[in-house]
């Protein structure tokens, strides 16, 4: 008899599901016979990461039968410069995901409560789960921005963490810093208060200096190498918080956690401010042509600050499955109940049209 081993796992392993990550372009290539395919489902960077950091990655490809340095100490030092912060105020993870999982591990567990908004980026409520802590979902006001007043509200002595995504994943919305010091002063001193900037770069300029904005005893920013940077694949994030908080955090990381080419790519990135804001720049641009061209056909979803876009339409999974059948890979938002929406990465200018062309088709095709 095979044994039950979900009997044996620990209790919240029933209440979770692994992560479903944007379709890989190689899969979609299998499914679907083609030789080529544009991937506008994971909000990366169409340009790759700066030139720089590929160097480094090269000179230091060599070095990896050693262990990386666990400290990350480089980098440790160029981001405490870059945003004039003390370094044991840095937590590095693998990924901003790992960030975020590790400290809402280190403060929340059974019987404790992590607040967050419904449709926010839903890897809070996966590592709320996985820590085996309750999950407090609130409904956004609208169907798509944070009701912060609502999740201030919903905090009670059992909450340990509060997440906010800003700008939102997949909703796109973005709370600017008085907004969110207002919503700060109305929680606990007690509480960490995740603020998630992982599309920070983008909106840089309407948004200002976050880090040094804001304030509360528990305010963590969490960013990341994986957006604005290009290197998604390398799996670097970071927070700045509270020395006592990243110190707990740091409990909690495996060692090693930032692998040895990943740091030296992070370092060389954030070196290269021209290569970004040059990206960044692009990116904007573009998104604006996308939101311009799905707004003439009568089918953008909401105004998105960030590197992704919203198509809203009825018929959703025949737009997605005829997408696919081209060769486009959106993001279906069924999992964050918008079976009406399809998230759109912008792409480079390309692969922008080559989506626009496809849907222009396929609504043609809808409508036969
Ligand atoms: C809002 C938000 N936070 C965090 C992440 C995690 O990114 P990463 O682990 O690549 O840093 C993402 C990724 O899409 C995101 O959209």
């Amino acid at each position: 008899m095979s044994m039950d081993w979900m009997a044996r796992a620990v209790p919240q392993t029933a209440g979770l599901y692994p992560y479903v990550p944007g379709k890989p372009v190689e899969t979609l290539l299998r499914e679907k016979g083609l030789s080529r395919a544009v991937k506008l489902a994971s909000n990366e960077n169409p340009y790759g990461p700066s030139p720089k950091a590929v160097i480094a990655m090269q000179n230091a490809a060599a070095g990896v039968n050693r262990y990386p340095d666990g400290d990350a100490n480089l980098l440790k030092e160029a981001l405490a410069a870059f945003h004039h912060v003390n370094r044991d105020q840095l937590l590095l993870g693998n990924g901003s995901n790992e960030v975020l999982d590790i400290l809402i591990r280190t403060f929340a567990g059974a019987g404790d409560e992590v607040v967050f908004s419904s449709r926010g980026f839903i890897v809070y409520a996966l590592a709320a789960q996985a820590a085996g802590a309750t999950s407090v979902s609130i409904p956004e006001a609208d169907g798509l921005t944070h009701d912060l007043d609502a999740m201030a509200a919903a905090v009670t002595e059992k909450t340990k963490v509060v997440c906010v995504a800003n700008p939102n994943n997949p909703t796109g919305t973005l709370h600017g810093n008085s907004a969110l010091q207002a919503f700060l002063d109305k929680l606990p001193r007690n509480v960490v208060v995740i603020i998630d900037e992982a599309y920070y770069e983008f909106v840089a300029d309407e948004q200002g200096d976050s880090v040094h904005e804001l304030s509360h005893p528990g305010l963590v920013i969490s960013r990341t190498f994986s957006k604005a940077y290009g290197l998604a694949g390398c799996r670097v994030g970071y927070a700045i918080a509270d020395a006592q908080i990243v110190a707990l955090a740091n409990r909690y990381r495996e060692p090693f956690n930032l692998n040895l080419l990943a740091q030296v790519a992070a370092v060389a990135a954030l070196d290269d401010r021209e290569w970004v804001m040059a990206r960044v720049a692009d990116n904007n641009s573009q998104r604006e042509r996308l939101e311009s061209a799905l707004k003439t056909l009568g089918l953008l979803g909401g105004r998105c600050f960030g590197n992704f876009v919203l198509l809203q339409h009825s018929q959703c999974a025949e737009i997605l499955r005829r997408l696919e059948d081209r060769g486009i890979i959106p993001r279906p938002l069924a999992p964050y109940g918008m079976a009406d929406y399809l998230r759109i990465s912008v792409g480079s200018a390309e692969e922008n049209s080559e989506f626009l062309q496809g849907l222009n088709l396929i609504l043609a095709e809808l409508q036969e």
